[in-house]
């Protein structure tokens, strides 16, 4: 793999500031977006009332603890555009979740504030060693979601050539890849290993491909999913992260140097952990749930999101900026099962370890009697494995869940493709449990 550290020329000021420069900053654009939400969004107005908290309030940066926490009900009790801070004609661009599981989370942005975005996208695409003229190919889905266009704004930002492909057509993918010869590809690890069995399915080898650098994010992934995609298609794998109620990809990064967590671009994003059972906020390095404060944001300033994910901060390194672990999962995401809490990035990691076993996997829960079941359905590596490695393969991932996560769980081993494959965000969780009322 080709060395991708950026030239420190390359780089933002702020990417290098010092501490006391970055909380400078932080300080007075935190006051400014207190000030902005409560004079602007009655929820806010609202809410800081009734905590008690007013803007003026806030002298130091750990004064925002004193402010309460804004949750995704709040969003979807303000749905649509209750928690926009500006008038509807200065909204350049409305981005909105899924709402397969209910009301659409909708968010806003102003001119001034996808310019913002651009600058973030551009920095973490830097940061995983894409240049001004460098190809990229884009195959998060363009649309609501904010990955495919808040990529190609970056993209545009950084002065790449953006091939705008989204998800999907997956033989298509690898046919542009082989002509159009990209450096990078944005897509979701999940989605990245669909086009890897596209490939072999086509007898290409994906390491002599053009790829140098693969940006995965949207959804969780593993240090060890990384290394079979880094082997697999002979290119670095770096991760991105971010939701839209932040901004959308590009609050934070992984450096293609680095590879040690994700730089929060915190002149931008101000985080904070806490613990999710008492709301406390906890030191860095403490693991918790990740809650966010725009500094920036003008159409959707959002004040301690709680994002349900799971990861700690740490010191600076490849950037003077706080990084994030990577994250290991959403509190929503974890089963717990006769008592034990379990990731989908657990069994990840173990599937990960087993050669005669593919990367994918599905979790269904379900009840048969009283007792909650875990099964595992995931498949061979290829088709030439022989049933006795098979049940081998079994055994050997069942024993690896047991001693490491505790728990006992099913597994079933299908033909190679037997696992759905996912065109953006993989659905790891099939819960078949009965709805209790
Ligand atoms: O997934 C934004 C995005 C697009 C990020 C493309 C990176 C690349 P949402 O659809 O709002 O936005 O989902 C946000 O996805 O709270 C996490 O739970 C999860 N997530 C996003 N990036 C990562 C990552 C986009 N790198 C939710 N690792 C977040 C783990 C991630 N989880």
């Amino acid at each position: 793999m080709k060395d991708l550290t950026p030239a420190p020329g390359s780089l933002d000021p702020i990417e290098t500031a010092s501490r006391d420069e970055i909380s400078a900053l932080q300080l007075e654009r935190l006051k400014w977006s207190l000030r902005h939400a409560y004079d602007h969004v009655p929820f806010y107005r609202r809410s800081f009332d009734m905590a008690g908290a007013h803007p003026d309030d806030l002298k130091q940066l750990s004064d925002l603890s004193k402010f309460p926490f804004t949750v995704k009900t709040d969003l979807r009790d303000n749905y649509p555009f209750g928690m926009f801070a500006v008038p509807q004609e200065r909204v350049k661009r409305i981005h909105a979740s899924s709402g397969t599981t209910g009301q659409p989370t909708v968010v806003g942005y102003t001119e001034g504030d996808l310019a913002n975005w651009g600058t973030v996208v551009a920095r973490s695409l830097r940061a995983a060693g894409m240049c001004p003229g460098d190809k990229l190919h884009n195959a998060y889905g363009y649309g609501l979601f904010t990955g495919g266009l808040g990529i190609h704004l970056g993209a545009d930002a950084l002065g790449l050539s953006t091939i705008p492909i989204s998800g999907g057509m997956t033989p298509r993918q690898v046919r542009l890849i082989e002509d159009f010869k990209p450096k990078g590809i944005t897509v979701t690890p999940s989605y990245a290993l669909s086009i890897l069995d596209e490939y072999n399915a086509q007898g290409i080898d994906p390491r002599d491909c053009s790829l140098e650098v693969g940006i995965f994010g949207a959804e969780p992934w593993t240090n060890a999913m990384r290394k079979e995609i880094e082997q697999a298609f002979d290119m670095h794998a770096v991760d991105i992260y971010g939701l839209s109620e932040v901004m959308g990809p590009g609050v934070s990064m992984e450096c293609v140097e680095s590879k040690d967590g994700l730089h929060i671009w915190e002149d931008h994003f101000y985080p904070e952990i806490i613990n999710p059972e008492t709301g406390e906020v906890v030191a860095d390095g403490e693991k918790g749930e990740l809650v966010f404060t725009s500094l920036t944001k003008e159409a959707f300033p959002v004040i301690r999101y709680r994002t349900r994910d799971l990861t700690r901060l740490m010191a600076g390194t490849a950037r003077s900026m706080r990084r994030m672990e990577k994250v290991t999962g959403r509190s929503d995401d974890m089963i717990i099962l006769r008592g034990v809490n379990v990731f989908p990035t657990q069994i990840e990691e173990l599937l990960m370890q087993v050669d005669a076993l593919g990367p994918h996997f599905q979790i269904e829960l379900s009840r048969p009697g009283r007792m909650d079941q875990m099964q595992i359905f995931t498949e061979v590596a290829d088709n030439s494995v022989d049933p006795s490695s098979r049940t081998d393969a079994a055994a050997f991932l069942s024993a690896a869940i047991k001693k490491t996560v505790g728990i006992s769980v099913k597994i079933e081993v299908g033909e190679c493709g037997a696992v759905p494959r996912s065109e953006g965000k993989a659905v790891r969780i099939l819960d078949r449990r009965p709805k209790e009322d």
